[in-house]
């Protein structure tokens, strides 16, 4: 079936059975962030397992100067306009800062972004998030936990996980804990690659990991460093297209046609039969008024 902008529907649902097989063949889940519609469907049909609204959509596409700013009305928005471009990637919703303080409320904000077109929510939180975990999974809403660098809570601080033993027992200790609370799923921010590799072996659910080595069941990276329209390159992705060259490239280059009559060219007009076109001028040369 062919669906949006000729994106092909190969009717592979990748729900949360399907990313739990991949984890058990060894098969590396792929998720990417998107946070609009054209990205959306290029993901969809490239074949990404899981597409995430991320709260870096704050940084990334708004201009913020840090993810605790995002607002759960950025991530409806955001989720809806990915929602129109996706049908077998398993979508995932970010609960932005503040949205899941009790379970209370991060139940009435879980169920908003699932109405919103989410498949899942992820939430940021080790050890002290266990009790909104098993809250929201009680009420059937699949869950992703996030520990290591969690940028709403840490800022700037921190940013490497894992290198201390203490840090390693908070992180295993975490990991184990969310999956026993009914997470479906865990991404790894910036954990060392042996803790990565030592939770991952742990677990039955899959690890997703983003900074955090090559033992992870599954990847993810933020789309604008893939694409290249991030200010900064960072060590932990890479960078498989150069978009932001290429966008100030079209703009110079629409501008200086624009400023030297290039465009537009005969071929971007339209044109008025002649017939009608006398008709007109004859009017206007007869004062061009209304009877
Ligand atoms: O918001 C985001 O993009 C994320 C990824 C870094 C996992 O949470």
């Amino acid at each position: 079936m062919v669906i949006a902008d000729g994106a092909v529907d190969l009717g592979v649902k990748k729900d949360r059975a399907y990313l739990l097989a991949k984890k058990q063949r060894h098969e590396p889940v792929v998720m990417l962030t998107a946070y609009d519609y054209p990205t959306a469907v290029a993901e969809e049909q490239a074949g990404i397992d899981i597409v995430l609204v991320g709260d870096s959509v704050g940084t990334n596409m708004l201009g913020y100067a840090s993810e605790a700013e995002v607002t759960m009305d950025d991530i409806v928005h955001h989720t809806r306009a990915v929602r129109r471009g996706v049908q077998n990637a398993y979508l995932l919703a970010d609960m932005p800062y503040h949205s899941f303080e009790t379970p209370r409320v991060a139940l009435r904000n879980a169920r908003i972004l699932l109405e919103a077109g989410a498949d899942g929510v992820k939430l940021e939180g080790g050890v002290d998030q266990v009790g909104i975990v098993r809250a929201l999974v009680a009420e059937g809403i699949e869950v992703c936990g996030h520990i290591g660098f969690t940028p709403q809570t840490l800022g700037s601080k921190g940013r490497i996980q894992g290198k201390t033993l203490e840090q390693a027992k908070l992180l295993v200790e975490s990991a184990i804990s969310l999956q026993a609370a009914g997470a479906f799923m865990l991404v790894l921010e910036l954990v060392t690659e042996d803790i990565s590799r030592l939770i991952s072996e742990r677990l039955t659910i899959p690890t997703i990991g983003i900074g955090s080595g090559r033992f992870c069941d599954g990847q993810v990276l933020v789309v604008t460093d893939v694409l290249g329209i991030s200010r900064v390159t960072f060590k932990l992705a890479r960078r498989y297209q150069e978009y932001k060259n290429l966008t100030l490239q079209a703009i110079e280059a629409y501008r200086q046609d624009v400023e030297s009559h290039r465009f537009p060219s005969e071929e971007n007009v339209f044109a008025t039969k002649s017939e009608e076109l006398a008709l007109v001028e004859s009017w206007l040369r007869e004062g061009g008024t209304s009877s």
